[in-house]
C-alpha cells in the first residue's frame, strides 16, 4: 500500500486527479484498461471538479475509457438527484467524453434483482476494472459492502447500516425517507480490479482508516480487505491520518 498524507483536502484532489488522469492516457504502468471504476460520496467530489477542470483545460480527455459504478441504492425513483448515477453524471460524466452509454451502473428498478446484480458482476469482470476509484465508510465498509462482507462477496442486495443511514442522511431533504438497501460490488469484485485508489477526508474516517490500514485483516472492516491487494494508492488529508501510528 502506498500511502500518502495531504496538507488539504484540495491538494488530495489534484493527487488523485494526477493518478486518474495517467490512467486514462495510458501512460500509467497497467495493462492497458480502459475501465475505471468510479465511487460516490462527498470524498469524491474534489476529485471529480478537478477533472473536469483538466477536461475543459484540454488536460485530459477520457475518449475511450468505460465507466463502472461501486453501487447504487435501491427504491429511489428513476432520475432521483441522490440515485448514484444521477450523481456522478451530474457531478463528472456529463461534463466530460464519456457519454452515457460509456457508464454502466446497477439497475435497482430492474423486476428480478438476483438476476441484474449476476448481469453486472459479469459485465464488470468482463471489463476488467483497470482503475477502482474508493472511498470508505466511517464504519469501514467499502463501496456498501458493510461489516461482516465476506472477501468473497460479489455483486449482490445488501441492506444498509444504520451507521451507513445515518452518515448518508444529510444527502437527502428532510421529509425524503432514506434508502435501506442497496446493490454494491463484492469485495471480491473490487479486489480483481488491477489498481484501488481510496480517498479518505475527515476525521470521522480517523478510526476506519487506521484500523484498514494498520488493523488486522477482517471483515468487521471490510476495507482492511485491500491489504491483500497488489496495487493500492490510499490519499488521506491530515485529519483522517490522525489516528496512524505511522504518523
Ligand atoms: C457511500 C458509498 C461509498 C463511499 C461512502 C463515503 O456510502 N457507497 O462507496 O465510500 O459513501 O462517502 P463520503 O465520501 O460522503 O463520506
Amino acid at each position: 500500500m502506498r500511502i500518502v498524507v495531504c496538507e488539504d483536502p484540495a491538494i488530495l484532489a489534484q493527487q488523485a486527479a494526477d493518478l486518474v488522469t495517467r490512467f486514462v492516457s495510458g501512460s500509467g504502468s497497467g495493462s492497458g484498461s480502459r475501465a475505471l471504476g468510479l465511487a460516490t460520496g462527498k470524498t469524491t467530489e474534489d476529485l471529480y471538479r478537478e477533472l473536469v477542470s483538466r477536461y475543459q483545460r484540454g488536460k485530459v480527455s477520457f475518449r475511450g475509457v468505460t465507466a463502472f459504478l461501486l453501487d447504487e441504492y435501491i427504491g429511489l425513483k428513476t432520475g432521483d438527484p441522490n440515485n448514484f448515477r444521477s450523481v456522478v453524471c451530474h457531478s463528472f460524466t456529463t461534463h466530460v467524453d464519456i457519454g452515457s452509454d460509456s457508464l454502466s451502473s446497477p439497475n435497482p428498478q430492474a423486476s428480478d434483482l438476483c438476476s441484474e446484480c449476476v448481469r453486472y458482476e459479469r459485465k464488470v469482470r468482463t471489463a476488467s476494472i483497470g482503475l477502482q476509484i474508493l472511498g470508505i465508510g466511517s464504519n469501514g465498509h467499502v463501496a456498501f459492502n458493510e461489516p461482516g462482507s465476506s472477501f468473497d462477496s460479489v455483486t449482490r442486495v445488501v441492506d444498509l447500516s444504520d451507521q451507513t443511514q445515518a452518515d448518508n442522511a444529510h444527502f437527502f431533504p428532510p421529509n425524503q425517507i432514506i434508502p435501506t438497501q442497496a446493490i454494491t460490488q463484492g469485495i471480491a469484485t473490487i479486489l480483481a480490479a488491477e489498481e484501488l485508489l481510496l480517498l479518505a477526508c475527515g476525521a470521522a474516517k480517523a478510526d476506519a482508516i487506521a484500523q484498514t490500514i494498520e488493523g488486522p485483516v477482517t471483515a468487521n472492516v471490510p476495507a482492511s480487505a485491500l491489504q491483500l491487494h497488489p496495487k493500492v494508492t490510499v490519499l488521506l488529508n491530515k485529519e483522517a491520518a490522525k489516528n496512524l501510528n505511522r504518523n
